[in-house]
């Protein structure tokens, strides 16, 4: 075991999808850390986070932690609970590394580009966030990286992965239609890069160990549109002789969203050393442990 792999890590955010998958990870891979979810730091009290973090004895700190509903940031009684959540408490958590000269992990997303791309989406192109939650994610990474320039940055996609939540993902939501329909009607877009929680969670520790820093987009290889992402989870799920996914016209949308943003993964297999696997093989594996019969 390296040095590093003694570090006591904080998930910050560690009830949500990806926070639940580092804890499992670090749990099985028994490395020391401690899990702050809402019980242990509500993170709308700004200034408790410093005394948790020292209080905890930490080297490390990942930010799991986000106001995560898309639709819901646009809200005039939501907007700045979004931006507290995803600009605010970055730069606190920002802040306290530096003060205790720890390195923070934060986590970001392919919603702060404007999905205008004739291609994956590098970590160097320019930014353009077009709703409010990809404003707030965006602002968060500039809060981070006006304390800590060298912080890990890692842009993220179309999670998904076990465990129960009050709004499925995508590919669980589709899985549930396919357990009682013969026909799953989808819209066709937006094209992104699937990525599967428990991967991304392996790579930001193996990250954190290297010291990586600066912004990378951390992603299963490839991309796909929404439709064939319904279509693989149904035929992995073993559903294709029966159930028949159609694409139905997109409603007028009440909120604009990137329909184009894959990520790039040329940095991410550098830093690595291995190229992400690709996302249908990671779906695979998902799908066979989670929604298999019986499970
Ligand atoms: N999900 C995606 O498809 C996706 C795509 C691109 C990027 N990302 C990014 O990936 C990261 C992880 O996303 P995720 O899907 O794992 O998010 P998630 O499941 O929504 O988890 C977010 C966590 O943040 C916690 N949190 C929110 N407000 C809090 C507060 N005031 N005090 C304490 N905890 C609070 C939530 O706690 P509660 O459980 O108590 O509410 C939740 O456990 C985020 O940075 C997100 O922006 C996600």
């Amino acid at each position: 075991m390296s040095e590093h792999n003694q570090t006591r890590i904080a998930v910050v955010g560690a009830a949500g999808m990806l926070g639940g998958a580092l804890v499992r990870l670090l749990q099985e891979s028994r490395r020391p850390f401690v899990a702050l979810t809402r019980r242990e730091l509500d993170l709308e009290r700004l200034d408790r986070i410093a005394p948790a973090l020292s209080q905890a004895g930490v080297g490390a700190v990942i930010n799991a932690s986000a106001y995560s509903d898309v639709n819901g940031a646009e809200r005039d009684d939501q907007r700045e609970l979004a931006f507290r959540i995803n600009r605010d408490v970055p730069g606190a958590l920002a802040r306290t590394c530096k003060e205790l000269s720890i390195p923070l992990l934060h986590v970001s997303t392919d919603f702060v580009f404007d999905g205008k791309a004739d291609r994956p989406y590098r970590e160097d192109d320019p930014t353009c966030a077009v709703q409010a939650y990809g404003r707030s994610k965006l602002e968060g990474e500039w809060a981070v990286q006006e304390v800590l320039p060298g912080a890990l940055i890692a842009r993220t996609s179309t999670l998904y992965g076990p465990g129960e939540r009050e709004r499925p993902h995508y590919v669980d939501a589709i899985l549930r239609q396919a357990r009682e329909k013969n026909r799953i009607e989808v819209v066709e877009k937006p094209v992104s890069s699937p990525t599967y929680a428990p991967d991304l969670a392996g790579w930001l520790l193996a990250l954190l160990d290297l010291g990586a820093g600066g912004i990378l987009h951390t992603v299963n290889a490839g991309h796909c549109s929404r439709f064939q992402l319904a279509g693989a989870a149904v035929e992995e799920a073993g559903y294709a002789g029966r159930v028949e996914v159609a694409i139905r016209p997109a409603p007028p949308a009440t909120l604009e969203r990137p329909d184009f943003s894959p990520l790039d993964t040329t940095l991410l297999a550098e830093t690595l050393g291995r190229p992400p696997r690709p996302w249908r093989e990671a779906l695979r594996e998902y799908v066979g442990r989670y929604h298999a019969p019986g499970s």
